[in-house]
């Protein structure tokens, strides 16, 4: 099979090998710290030494799972706590899959790269449901592509790279879309605690056989390089998953679970307003040097991307390298993320450096 690179590996190291000082917002890794919870329980798990550096459940530590299942109201059983939001994406579209209801995924343009290099992974074709140019995602839109090929609709809200927040009622016609065409609906979670709009809605809230919900702690507990993540499926569904998960992983690494179940019960519920808060002076101080460099760009309702087009300038591989030469900040082209953002440039505020990266592009646009 013809694997392609992600580009983001390719900006990274053009970035990480330009000799000049270069501000990353390449990456989606927070920069904001994690809650002390963390690394409290890392601590407290280094001491814990023999049979807790063993083999933890493949399907995740038991207190993990039923913390998680709590949070979410739902069963333990149906929880798989997987290497990160990647890996139960991953599970999250093979199990789409295996039903042998459709090999198609219906996919927003613009898009999250990983799920087309899923997609194409798994062997199945995307089919693209552009977004408006805020982001918006029209379910009427999703229905027009559905069909009885579909296997699986995949969402995520608040969105990477547009910022937007699915509201309820756009939820709730996703898993109607899946039930009508026996598809499943992945809705993918991982920026739930960066909602700025206080719109969004989790599939979780509308109980269907159809939707499988899966999530992440590398945003939520700034802890990218852990790899915990988790996915929630259907009763029926659940254990094909896990013997998917236990045939690629084995499991989850078990220090991190640790961690990640130590800071559930620590933190506070004002560490992620915090974060919050942060963001939105970011987005603040970006969007109005974008304004000063003659920029369009979107405003995000959640997540913390922003999306740019400066005039004659499209968001190429060429342009983005271009930028990192002689502007000095990196940003990901709008190519990776399909074929409507073409001319746009992504930057992700995930670096103390926003407002100088601002004046730089300012400087350089304006
Ligand atoms: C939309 C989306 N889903 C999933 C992931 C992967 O998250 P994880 O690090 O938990 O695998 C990312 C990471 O940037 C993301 O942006």
């Amino acid at each position: 099979m013809d694997y392609d690179t992600p580009l983001f590996f390719h900006v990274m190291s053009y970035a990480m090998e330009a000799e000049h000082d270069v501000i990353d917002m390449v990456s989606g890794n927070p920069d904001w710290g994690s809650p002390p919870g963390i690394s409290d329980g890392l601590h407290e798990y280094a001491d814990l030494g023999g049979a807790d550096f063993q083999y933890p459940p493949s399907e995740g530590l038991r207190e993990l799972r039923e913390e998680i299942a709590a949070r979410r109201d739902v069963d333990q059983s149906q929880v798989v706590v997987t290497c990160g939001g990647g890996e139960a994406n991953y599970l999250a579209m093979a199990r789409a899959m295996e039903r042998e209801s459709g090999d198609e995924f219906i996919l927003t343009d613009p898009v999250y790269p990983y799920y087309p290099g899923k997609t194409k992974m798994l062997g199945a074709t995307a089919r693209f449901v552009a977004t408006d140019e805020d982001g918006t995602l029209s379910p009427e839109a999703v229905r027009e592509q559905a069909s009885e090929n579909t296997a699986g609709i995949v969402v995520n809200s608040p969105n990477n790279p547009t910022g937007a927040v699915y509201d309820e009622e756009t939820m709730r016609e996703f898993v109607s879309i899946a039930e009508e065409y026996d598809a499943l609906l992945v809705s993918d979670e991982v920026y739930d605690h960066f909602d700025f709009s206080g719109k969004f809605t989790s599939a979780l809230s509308f109980d269907s056989d159809n939707r499988i919900v899966t999530n992440s702690f590398s945003k939520t507990l700034a802890i990218t390089g852990f790899r915990v993540g988790y996915a929630i499926f259907p009763p029926e569904l659940v254990d094909v998953a896990k013997t998917r998960h236990m045939l690629t992983n084995v499991a989850t690494s078990r220090p991190a679970q640790y961690a990640v179940l130590h800071a559930l019960r620590e933190t506070t519920p004002e560490y992620h307003e915090e974060n919050r808060q942060l963001l939105k002076s970011r987005v603040e101080t970006f969007t109005s040097a974008l304004d000063a460099a003659g920029a369009d760009y979107s405003e995000p309702d959640g997540a913390f991307y922003v999306m740019a087009r400066f005039p004659d300038f499209p968001g190429t591989l060429s342009n983005v390298e271009k930028l990192i030469d002689e502007a000095g900040v990196a940003g990901m082209p709008g190519e990776a993320f399909g074929s409507s953002r073409d001319d746009w440039v992504r930057f992700a505020l995930v670096t103390p450096e926003v407002e100088e990266a601002a004046e730089r592009l300012a400087d350089y646009f304006g």
